[in-house]
This record gives C-alpha cells, structure tokens and sequence, in this order.
C-alpha cells in the first residue's frame, strides 16, 4: 500500500515538527529528559490567567477547586513533570490564606511538585482587562459565532496595566536573564513585548489557546497594531492548528511594517524574528482521573440510578464551561431534531448535559444561562413526562472524577462548539473509553476534528444532520465503536499534551542554542535552523517508523 493521501492524514502528521516517531507516545519522563538535556540550565516560568488550583472559603473552611479549563487541563500535568513556576491571578476566595511572604504557594497541595505565585487584581483590573477586554473584546473577536465583541477604551487601558503587572512579576520571579517564558492565551498578547523589554535575553514561547480570525475580522480591533507588535515580543507563537497560523501572519502581513518568511514561518519585525508554528495541544496519558474511575458497567450504574434512567435508555453527555462558543443549545436542537423525525426514541434517549457556570457577571454569558435553562424546560415539557426528563441540565462545577464517570457512562459524547481552538473534552472522553466502546460526535469548527478523524464530524449549525449523527452513533455496532475508539484512543496516546510541550521546548532550546552560538544574533538564521533541523529530524523519524502499510496497526494493543 502507498502512503495515505496528505488530504487523510491528520493535520498534526502533515505539520509535526517533533523530533520524534508519530508512534512514539510521550511521557512525563521524556519530557524531563528534553528539559535536562536540552535546557539543563532554564528555568521554566509559565503565566496564565487563570490558576491552577483556587483556594476558596466554604463553611468556614478552606476547600480546594481545580478550575473548569482546557489551559489548566493540559498545563497542570506539565508543570508537573518541569517543576518550575507558574504565575497566575489569584482569583479564590481564600487564596491570600495559604501563600507566604511572597505569595507563593507549592502545589498540588497533596504532593507539591511545582510553585504557584499569586497575583492579585483589583475589583476594576477584573472588570476591565478580564471581563472586559479579554472576555467582551478578544474572546468574540477571535470566535466566528456572531457574537459582536465590544471594545471600551476603559478596558483597555486595565488590559494594558495588568499585562504590566504580570510581567513585572515575571521579571521578579526570574531568576537570571534568560528564562523559559510559557505565556498563556489571550489575556497577554501585550506581556511578551513587556517582559522582552526588561529580559531581552529570555525565551519566550506564547500560545494562543483560541483561534485567531482571518485579518479582516481582526481589522476590527481598535488597538490590533499594538496586540500583533505585542505578541512578536515572543521567541515562537504557538496556535493549535496551521489555520490560526496563516490568520496571524496575514494579520502582521496587513497591519504591520514586517518580513515574512513563508518557507520558515517566521516574521521579523523591530529587530526581532518570532517564528509562527501550530503544536496541537492534548491531555495526559494516561489521564490521572482514570485512575481512580471503576469500570465502565459500574459508572453506568452509578449515573443512571443517579439520575433515575431506565437501565435500557441510551445516555448522550456533554460536558462544558457555558459558554456561547460551545453550540450547547445547537446540540440540543438536534436532539429536537432526532425527535420530530424519529419519535420511537422518545423515551428512549437522555441527554446528560455538564454545564460549569462560567464568566456570569457578563450580559452573553447570562443570557446564554437563561435561554439554556428555558430551553431544557420547555423541551422537557414537550417531550418528556412525570417520569422521564430527555434532557438532563446540571449547570454547576463538577470535578474531574464525576466527569469521568459520566464520559464512561454514556453511548455517545457530543462535541458540538461553533467554533473552538482544539476542544479537550473531546480527547478526555476518547482517553476515558479504556472498554473501547462510545462514539464521538464532533464539530468539523473545533481544531480536534483535525486529529480525531474517527469522530462522527459534524456541522453544528445544521441540527438536522447532527440529530442523524445522533442516531447513527446510538445505533452503531459494537464492533464499529471498537474500531474507531482503537484508532481515536491510538492518536490521543501518541499526540498527548507532553509532546505538545516537548516540541515546545525543544524549539525553544534549539533557539537558545543558536542564539548562545558565538556571533549568532540573527533570528532567522535561527528558524532556518529550527526548520532544517526539523526536517532531518522528521527524515531520521521516517526512517525509524515501520513501512506505511503498517499505519492501519494501530489498534491500541498496549492500551
Ligand atoms: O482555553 C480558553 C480559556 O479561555 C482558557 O484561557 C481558560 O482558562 C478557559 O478557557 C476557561 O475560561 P476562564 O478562565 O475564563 O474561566
């Protein structure tokens, strides 16, 4: 058998610029290895917005919540393997009780591998560089869902004023004039020029957790010159997939004075080269929740005796912050939809839907809240009885462990965002189906349906077809499921989120490298280096992977 197509691979394949087999399945302790070897003198300091682990008062107590975010999701078990420090806003209720003199504190609190340092925002610098700015501006901004973004200048300014105060902070913790600086998403697109300013000789390597838009929409933003020239302070800028690359080079192509090197993916601008380069981010694996998780018969039993379903109903889960990007009323329409056209499952079908509140204080995310919960009411009055509640709407935080359970419990996980730069809960329910068994419906506008081609791939805004999507993954054979969760399970196993952080810092080392080389200053002499380097590595990996004819043995045999 030849090759596969370029068109059937997934996009990860055709892009991956990892020094590694694609068969290869990263662990924490390859990571430590490129970290020593390849960084054996760094120190890895990473800055998100939100924290990690939150400290909050309950009853008098202090109680600890890990976050519903795909950012702490896939960072935590990072930070973990790197033992550095990571900087984040310091948003619980009790946060200021556990931290020391330099508000900082270990974590995790049971078993402390690395440091989280505090950084405390203002009622006003939450308001407006979060709610405001990051949420009400860039948030819609960068997502197709017609959602208008608002701009205030007020917010901008707090957006501004706190990048300043996280990048002081950065340059506080550091400490010698070089460290590695993992910037997170889109509440910092104005740091890395900051703390460039002050630590010219650091590494900086920024991802954007979202997408970026093509440069038309992007022309919309006010202050557009200053978020590209802010964002090419970075060493490298990381998108999920090659897509939201193109968008950002078109971006600074359009609005600012810049070299573009296509063949590198590299832009130089004000004296500075910052190569542009898509790592798809991932989970753990195998994902510390599974630990703990009983069989899937025994998930089965506890949710539906939890939610009193007949033991024969088909359960569909979906599990998200509440958010407008997320298509949750859609998927709900295309229930509707399976519904109107085939109303011998009615009865028959549950919709387990996993809703964290999220960003409420803002005027989309309330109304969002509302016309969910009205929805679900008006659906279960028109479809359901005393007896039987189609959809089942848990809108509150839920911990890693019951989520697990649900993904184990269920026929059919929908995945059904207008628009998402990768979608985690997607590879949390494949890595959760150790029985391989369960179908995974997704939306083609997530980054996950680059990778995950063994989903049932769905338009979100056409609830007619996701509604038979529906249908055909409750009614899949067994031995289909198997077939595509091997596959499915096969591609979460080997992309997992180390070698997202590995390709990461192994870019970042060979930049350091040429940039330490005497007489080398020269940026682009340095992505030319990263992209030969590159490609004889991926040559030496072909050469190590079995014939492409032995693709297709990927059944998950080692699972
Ligand atoms: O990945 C997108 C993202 O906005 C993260 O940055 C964030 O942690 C997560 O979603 C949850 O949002 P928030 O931190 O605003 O609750």
């Amino acid at each position: 058998m030849d090759e596969p197509p370029r068109q059937l691979l997934p996009e990860f394949e055709q892009n991956s610029r990892v020094a590694d087999s694609p068969l290869t399945a990263w662990s924490p302790e390859m990571m430590r290895h490129v970290i020593d070897s390849e960084l054996p003198d760094a120190e890895i300091i990473l800055v998100s917005n939100r924290e990690p682990y939150i400290h909050n008062l309950k009853d008098g107590k202090v109680e600890l919540i890990v976050p519903a975010s795909g950012l702490v999701s896939a960072l935590e078990p990072v930070m973990r393997a790197c033992a550095g420090t990571w900087i984040a806003h310091g948003g619980g209720t009790a946060d200021h009780m556990v931290v020391d003199e330099h508000d900082r504190v270990p974590v995790p609190p049971s078993r402390p591998a690395y440091t989280l340092s505090r950084v405390w925002l203002s009622e006003e610098e939450q308001e407006g560089y979060y709610l405001g700015f990051a949420n009400d501006g860039l948030w819609p901004l960068c997502h197709i869902v017609f959602t208008r973004p608002v701009f205030r200048e007020s917010d901008w300014e707090a957006y501004k004023a706190v990048n300043q105060k996280f990048a002081d902070r950065i340059v506080k913790e550091a400490r010698g004039p070089d460290p590695v600086v993992l910037v997170q998403d889109y509440h910092f697109a104005l740091l890395p020029r900051m703390v460039r300013d002050k630590l010219p000789e650091a590494t900086i390597i920024t991802f954007w957790h979202i997408p970026w838009p093509n440069s038309e929409v992007f022309s919309i933003c006010p202050w557009r010159e200053q978020i590209l020239d802010g964002l090419l302070g970075s060493s490298i800028v990381g998108f999920h997939i090659q897509f939201h690359c193109n968008n950002f080079t078109e971006s600074v192509d359009r609005f600012l004075e810049s070299r573009i090197e296509r063949e590198h993916s590299s832009i130089s601008h004000g004296g500075q080269t910052t190569l542009v380069h898509p790592y798809p981010i991932s989970i753990e694996w195998p994902p510390m929740a599974l630990q703990s998780q009983p069989s899937v018969e025994e998930c089965r039993e506890t949710i539906f005796s939890r939610l009193h379903l007949d033991p024969r109903a088909r359960l569909l889960v979906g599990v998200e912050r509440l958010d407008y990007t997320k298509g949750i009323v859609d998927r709900f329409l295309a229930l509707e939809q399976l519904f109107l056209r085939h109303p011998e499952w009615i009865g028959q079908l549950v919709f387990l839907q996993i809703a964290a509140p999220s960003r409420g204080t803002l005027p989309a995310y309330r109304h969002l809240h509302e016309e969910c919960l009205a929805f679900v009411e008006d659906f279960n009055d028109r479809f359901g009885n005393d007896t039987y509640r189609p959809i089942v709407l848990l809108d509150e935080h839920h911990n890693q462990g019951d989520i697990y359970t649900a993904y184990r419990a269920a026929d059919a996980c929908v995945v059904s965002s207008l628009h998402d730069g990768m979608n985690l809960v997607a590879k949390e329910f494949v890595a959760s189906r150790d029985d391989e068994q369960g179908v995974l419906i997704l939306s083609t506008f997530a980054g996950a349906s680059r990778e995950l081609l063994d989903a049932l791939i769905v338009n979100p805004f056409d609830p007619a077809a996701m509604g038979e999507a529906m249908l055909r993954a409750i009614t899949m054979p067994p031995d289909e499921q198997r077939e595509r969760m091997q596959r499915l399970r096969e591609v979460v196993r080997t992309n997992n989120v180390y070698r997202w952080a590995g390709a990461m810092l192994q870019d970042a080392a060979r930049l350091r490298k040429r940039h330490r080389a005497p007489g080398a200053d020269n940026g682009t002499e340095a992505a030319a280096a990263i992209v030969s380097s590159t490609f004889l590595d991926r040559l030496l990996a072909r050469r190590r992977q079995p014939p492409p004819n032995n693709v297709g043995r990927r059944a998950g045999s080692r699972n």
